[in-house]
């Protein structure tokens, strides 16, 4: 006998009061913490239960009873459907509010150390079409819209060639126009995507592994470069260089056309072949002169013009007079190795992707920089006692890990090498503030600048600088 689902409750007059960890919108209901999405602090909406546990529950909006003073319209028509940018119904100085709350929050909470006072946030001078790279999905599993179902319309085509949908792994939303990366995307998905309908390409089926188009990569840099990477499924080869030759002919703007035939499981493109159609298989990026070349592969900050304002903060922090030893751990492409050469005497880079320190060699090379040396390796392998013994204690560490924070191996060989500053880059203040609080026996928190890179998300980016007690 099947068990009857329960019914959960639906619940009016509730106020939205705050924004939790993770971005999340939150109201309190009997002392439970509801998690909410697409409504801001402030709105009083009747809440339907969603789903229900021991110590929180989730729920969403059937109606809105009134809406918040800090409240503004979403600019975006797939906004409610598409993962990204869920912040964009708040204005964005009330994003920085609690971006800033966030950190704060965070450096207290976890991290339990002294703190100066810190600085505002700063913000992205541009808050839209501000990434450099995105990418497409092709699926024959269109996500239709609640209104698309209501309207009764059939819908033959079921391709699309979009966003995936959070949490349904195999359908994808059909973007029309997309606000995060210059407008140059939205035309060339547009023009692939009507290329495909007309020829009939097939799209890829994620369940049952078939279909023609699979991916397609935008890259745009400030140097005004271009390029496109289209990731086929199926290996046909004349279908294939109709679509290419096509595109080179509407969008000559393209200075990198790429393509890779990807018949593996997974979507990444590290293991792959990557083949040159048009142009050059890498395309530059440059800061104060110094260019960086990126591969289809390579990683680069996704916000290219706060990234460099993100760069002169931890280059400010490090406080170089050009005689430093300077560390720069998590190098990626050795992007701030490189930009913090020529005010110190040595920089070692130490990244574990091995492409990404040939890239970081070649970006020294290329710009007459001649004092880094790179290391590929994971961080506690190679940032050992003897690695320091053997390379000099660091003046400065500059340090800039993933998510997940510092492994306790790395910040015991920090703290065994004693540099005077720490200059601690991370895009997750909670892993931040817990290593802030290992770091505390020797070293004293002198400032904390929060920077926005993503905005109309709740991610944000902080920079600390630690000095020896
Ligand atoms: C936030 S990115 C920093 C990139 C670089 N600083 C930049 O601004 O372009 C973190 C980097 O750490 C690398 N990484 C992650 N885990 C690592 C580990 N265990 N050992 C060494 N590098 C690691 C990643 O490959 C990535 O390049």
């Amino acid at each position: 006998m099947s068990r009857k689902k329960k019914e959960l409750p639906l619940i009016e007059n509730v106020e939205i009061v705050d924004i939790a960890a993770e971005g999340k919108a939150i109201a309190k209901v009997n002392d439970m913490v509801v998690f909410i999405p697409y409504v801001v602090p402030g709105d009083v909406i009747d809440l339907q239960i969603t789903r229900k546990k021991n110590k929180y529950a989730e729920g969403k909006p059937v109606r809105f009873v009134s809406y918040s003073q800090n409240r503004t319209e979403a600019f975006c028509e797939h906004f409610g459907v598409c993962g990204g940018c869920k912040w964009q119904i708040l204005p964005y100085a009330e994003q920085l509010k609690f971006k800033q709350k966030q950190v704060t929050d965070n450096l207290t909470r976890i991290g339990k150390v002294e703190l100066p006072e810190i600085q505002p946030i700063m913000g992205s001078e541009k808050t839209e079409f501000y990434r450099n790279k995105l990418e497409y999905t092709f699926s024959n599993k269109r996500w239709l819209t609640w209104e698309q179902v209501k309207s009764g319309e059939s819908f033959d085509n079921m391709n699309a060639l979009g966003f995936h949908i959070p949490g349904m792994f195999d359908k994808v939303l059909d973007i029309n126009k997309c606000w995060l990366q210059d407008d140059i995307s939205n035309q060339i998905r547009n023009f692939v995507r009507q290329y495909c309908f007309d020829k009939g390409y097939t799209f890829f089926d994620l369940r049952n592994r078939g279909g023609l188009m699979r991916n397609m990569i935008v890259r745009t840099s400030t140097t005004g470069e271009l390029m496109l990477i289209v990731v086929f499924y199926d290996d046909e080869k004349e279908q294939r260089e109709d679509l290419l030759q096509a595109i080179a002919g509407e969008f000559p703007q393209i200075t990198a056309l790429l393509y890779i035939i990807n018949q593996k499981a997974n979507d990444t493109i590290t293991d792959q072949e990557v083949l040159t159609w048009k142009g050059n298989d890498f395309i530059y990026e440059e800061m104060e002169g110094l260019k960086f070349k990126i591969g289809p592969k390579s990683f680069y900050q996704t916000n290219s013009e706060q990234a460099y304002n993100l760069y002169k903060v931890a280059r400010d922090f490090a406080g170089l007079t050009g005689k430093e030893h300077v560390y720069d751990l998590y190098t990626g492409t050795g992007t701030i190795a490189n930009f913090v050469a020529r005010q110190a005497e040595k920089v070692v880079g130490i990244e574990y992707v091995e492409d990404a320190i040939e890239d970081a060699k070649f970006n020294s090379k290329n710009n007459g920089i001649d004092n880094t040396l790179f290391y590929a390796g994971d961080m506690k392998d190679i940032l050992t006692q003897d690695f320091i013994n053997e390379h000099g204690r660091p003046d400065v560490i500059i340090t800039d890990p993933p998510r997940a924070g510092m492994h306790d191996d790395v910040i015991n060989v920090i703290l065994f090498a004693e540099p005077d500053r720490i200059v601690y880059v991370s895009c997750n203040p909670a892993t931040q503030a817990r290593d802030l609080s290992l770091l505390d026996e020797k070293y004293k928190v002198e400032k904390v600048q929060p920077v926005d890179m993503f905005p109309h998300t709740h991610h944000v980016e902080n920079v600390v600088l630690l000095i020896r007690k």
